[in-house]
């Protein structure tokens, strides 16, 4: 058996038929890492088999975490409107998180969300492996740090390479940020060429999947 580097991983509680009904069950028993605890519930991707695009972000939020849903809350309407303005038909999108449960710290009667640490993303690591095996996309989208470094490495910086098309022997991925961060630009004005940005290198995953059928 090989060593293990982890202390603790998603690894032992995934299902032995990894179909996404088998896995989005199983993955609420997950204990790989202690994000369970705090959490409401354990929020699995979206999407079908055979979704030519994975969209992958950092982990729920508030509202995904209540709800059960990945990207239902206000970083969700900023993707679906990014989505639909990119020529990205929702139907053709699998999405999903790096890490399954919420972290978060409480302030006031608000929880705020905590980003993941090192350990964590690794940890959870199995049931994305998991989930791209079972969807086969064509392309991989990685929205934010959090998901490009899990992705492509600690070194990838997301402001240099966003809306390329990374050839990486297996899917490719194009990186690009996260919405959240198109809601915490600091006027309307930077808010709107943000979101244009964003647009833009989902319009790079269009074009992308459009030269996949032509090819295909
Ligand atoms: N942010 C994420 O990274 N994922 C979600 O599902 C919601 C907000
Ligand atoms: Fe398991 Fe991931 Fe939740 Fe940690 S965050 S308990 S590894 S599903």
């Amino acid at each position: 058996m090989a060593p293990r580097t982890l202390e603790t991983s998603a690894a032992d509680f995934l299902p032995e038929r990894k179909t996404l009904p088998a896995l989005r069950t199983a993955v609420q028993g997950c204990r790989g890492c202690d994000l369970y605890k705090n959490a409401t519930q354990a929020v699995f991707g979206e999407g079908r088999v055979g979704a030519e695009v994975m969209l992958v972000g950092e982990q729920p939020g508030d509202q995904e975490d209540l709800q059960g849903r990945p990207f239902v809350g206000p970083a969700g309407k900023v993707l679906d409107k990014a989505l639909e303005a990119a020529g990205i038909d929702r139907d053709d999108v699998y999405v999903t998180n790096a890490v399954k449960h919420f972290k978060w710290e409480p302030r006031g009667k608000r929880r705020i969300h905590k980003k993941p640490s090192g350990m964590q993303i690794a940890a959870c690591r199995p049931w994305f492996d998991a989930e791209v095996e079972a969807v086969r996309p064509q392309v991989i989208v990685a929205m934010g740090a959090t998901a490009a470094q899990a992705l492509l490495g600690p070194k990838f910086k997301v402001t240099q390479e966003r809306g390329k098309v990374i050839s990486t022997g297996g899917i490719p991925i194009v990186a690009t940020v996260h919405p959240s961060s198109i809601l915490r630009a600091p006027d309307s004005e930077s808010r709107h060429a943000e979101m244009a940005r964003f647009i833009d290198d989902l319009r790079v995953v269009a074009a992308q999947i459009k030269q996949r059928r032509r090819a295909a």
